[in-house]
């Protein structure tokens, strides 16, 4: 079975073929960090006129790279939501009259949900994925989501508690460009980090009591904010200190709220998804408090975390095998829906 994926829910035009809801044929990710770098985030308005220009393209590159052509494809599969809505209605119209014009089946995925279904996706470098059993709980955590899933299927999930204010990939983003290292910002304080001290300064971690699933990284962001304030922004070996010591706030919070949440729910394992789970030290971290708690812990391949069409057509190929799909006449009434919750349990 190949499914056609298509993404567009933020600032990434991506479109990929899956076979059989693992193998990745082709995974094509059109990047428009160079359109958003200057305003230091995304602009909603930007993205969407990038996506209007490269779905079609990147779609027949990835059909190229797959080797196939359209009448080979057996569904389309697109993110539906959640994520800023002139970029998701991009997605969903060239994926409706793609599936209109070929009269193939349309599958609307829950971009989220795919994040999380991304521990699936195999390829020459990974041929075989972990062996993840249900139900687990799962970390989707990037630059729009911070939250912990209980999940019972790939396709049935429930949000057992998110962040109350920035998500952690913002964070990184937002303190990148307090330091001058421009957006977006993971990547380059994860390199950074990797040669400074984490205990160089104690950055607040919010652990907020009895909420304990929920997460906050705003007074984090604040706390470095007065220290660049107090100190001035550091060079050399103090810039690397500063970036590990708060990398290392994020961390230990994204990881001990994660596996104290599946202590809780009584599951042996978690999946880590989303884009800061290709952060190196919240990949480590991980594996070393895992194994201290005897949880399996399985991480996304980096280059698969963040946003990707191959994570969006392995969830469509689940939800194809599962449910009716939508045909291609009624495809037409399919819309983007920005605040798109996660599937529930038994919606599958
Ligand atoms: O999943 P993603 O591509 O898009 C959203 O759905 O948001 O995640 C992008 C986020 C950005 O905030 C970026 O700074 C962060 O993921 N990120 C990282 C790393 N690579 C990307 N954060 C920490 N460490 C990294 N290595
Ligand atoms: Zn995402």
């Amino acid at each position: 079975m190949l499914i056609l994926g298509l993404e567009t829910s933020c600032d990434e035009t991506s479109a990929a073929v899956v076979e059989d809801g693992c193998r990745v044929r082709s995974c094509i990710v059109s990047s428009q960090v160079p359109v958003h770098r200057k305003y230091g985030g995304v602009v909603p308005e930007l993205a969407s006129r990038a996506h209007l220009e490269s779905i079609l393209p990147v779609t027949e590159l990835a059909l190229e790279r797959a080797g196939v052509v359209l009448a080979e494809i057996d569904a389309i599969a697109v993110t539906q939501g959640p994520g800023l809505i002139g970029a998701l209605m991009v997605g969903v119209q060239a994926a409706k009259g793609l599936a209109y014009a070929t009269g193939k089946p349309l599958i609307a995925v829950n971009h989220i949900a795919a994040h999380i279904a991304a521990i699936r996706l195999v390829d020459d470098r990974q041929p075989v994925a972990p062996e993840v059993a249900y139900p687990h709980a799962a970390l989707a955590v990037s630059g729009g989501h911070t939250a912990i899933y209980r999940c019972d299927s790939p396709a049935e999930m429930v949000q057992l508690g998110q962040t109350l204010d920035d998500a952690a990939g913002e964070a990184f983003d937002k303190v990148s460009t307090m330091l001058g290292l421009g957006y977006p910002g993971g990547r380059v304080i994860d390199d950074l980090a990797r040669d400074g001290d984490p205990a160089a300064i104690a950055f607040p971690r919010a652990w907020l009591g009895k909420r304990r699933n929920q997460f906050s990284f705003s007074g984090l962001k604040t706390s470095v904010k007065n220290h660049l304030r107090h100190n001035g922004v550091p060079t050399g070996q103090g810039l690397n200190d500063l970036c590990a010591s708060f990398q290392e706030a994020v961390v230990h919070v994204l990881v001990r709220k994660t596996l104290r949440a599946a202590v809780q729910m009584e599951v042996r394992d978690v999946v880590v998804a989303g884009g800061v789970a290709a952060n190196s030290r919240l990949r480590a971290y991980f594996l070393e408090r895992g194994a201290r708690k005897r949880i399996r812990v399985h991480l996304v391949p980096a280059r698969y975390c963040s946003d990707n069409a191959a994570m969006i057509a392995a969830l469509g190929a689940i939800q194809h095998e599962r449910a009716p799909q939508v045909g291609s006449a009624e495809a037409l009434t399919l819309d983007a829906n920005s605040g798109l919750a996660v599937p529930a349990v038994g919606s599958a």
